[in-house]
């Protein structure tokens, strides 16, 4: 596939710092954070299970796509791992907690295809294209296959914001809790930050993570703004309280809400056999 050079361009710049694979302390550092790119990439297959929530034809080829790609990145990293000589370690629990599963499709499509793929795509093409090594025998391969990897996660978080505001136009009531939500998502941030520091206190890498976050966390906040749904001065502590326990809500919803799909009553009408007529949006 062709890449879009222009999307691959950095938001934060590590200033040449990169991970030395020669150190064992480096090694274990990089083994950390591949070992929550593979989980996340492994999770990232159910994003199939939006196939059956598919409001249209559009939208479950790019399921099947995109779940496709996402096996096909799960193997990637696999090999990574294998080229780089090193043992994936279990993911952390703010990576399994940011990756679980939900039914509840509007959920689903903020937190996984527009928010979640977003930073994944932060992760990818700012921290591991910036910071591998470039001088180990498999770099120009590694970094080859990220570029693919980082520019199909472009693509991913171009169709979450689509269905996000596809849905805020359906369900406008969204906005409040979808605020909370990702407010709570980035509460939980500064857990994964700490993980990351006690495993190098003073590495030049790992000297940029807190920086690096806070660029996370303003685009995110910027990319939430442009989707519609974030303040444009972001509030203080007890309106953002109410906005998280409105989102909590909106999660226990999710716990007991199933899945339910629609292309078995527009399938006539996707395919152009009937005229247009009432879609269920939700
Ligand atoms: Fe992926
Ligand atoms: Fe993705």
């Amino acid at each position: 596939m062709a890449i879009d050079v222009q999307a691959l361009v950095p938001g934060y710049d590590f200033q040449g710092d990169r991970f030395d694979l020669e150190k064992p302390e480096d090694r274990d550092i990089v083994r950390f954070m591949l070992s929550q790119a593979l989980f996340g990439e492994a999770t990232g297959v159910y994003c199939g299970k939006s196939l059956f929530a598919a409001r249209s034809l559009e939208a479950a080829r790019f399921y099947l796509r995109q779940a496709k790609q996402e096996l096909a990145h799960l193997e990637l990293f696999a090999e990574i791992f294998r080229q780089l000589e090193l043992e994936p370690v279990d993911a952390h629990w703010v990576v399994r907690l940011l990756s679980s599963h939900n039914n509840y499709y509007p959920f689903k499509v903020l937190m996984e295809h527009a928010i979640g793929e977003g930073m994944v795509l932060d992760i990818f093409k700012d921290v591991l294209l910036q910071t591998l090594p470039e001088n180990h025998p498999a770099s120009p391969s590694i970094l080859k296959k990220l570029r693919v990897v980082c520019a199909e996660e472009v693509e991913h978080v171009q169709w979450g914001e689509k269905e996000v505001r596809r849905l805020l136009q359906i369900q406008p009531w969204l906005r409040w809790p979808f605020f909370g939500v990702v407010e709570l998502q980035l509460a939980v941030l500064p857990f994964l930050v700490r993980a990351f520091e006690r495993r190098g206190i003073g590495h030049p890498v790992l000297r940029h993570l807190r920086p690096f976050t806070e660029h996370v966390i303003a685009r995110v906040i910027q990319q939430s703004r442009d989707l519609g749904f974030y303040p444009a001065e972001r509030p203080g502590f007890f309106t953002r309280w109410a906005a998280m326990a409105a989102g909590a809500l909106l999660f226990v919803r999710s716990q007991f809400a199933r899945s339910f799909s629609t292309l078995d009553r527009t399938y006539l009408t996707e395919l152009g056999f009937r005229g247009a007529s009432a879609v269920p949006g939700k």
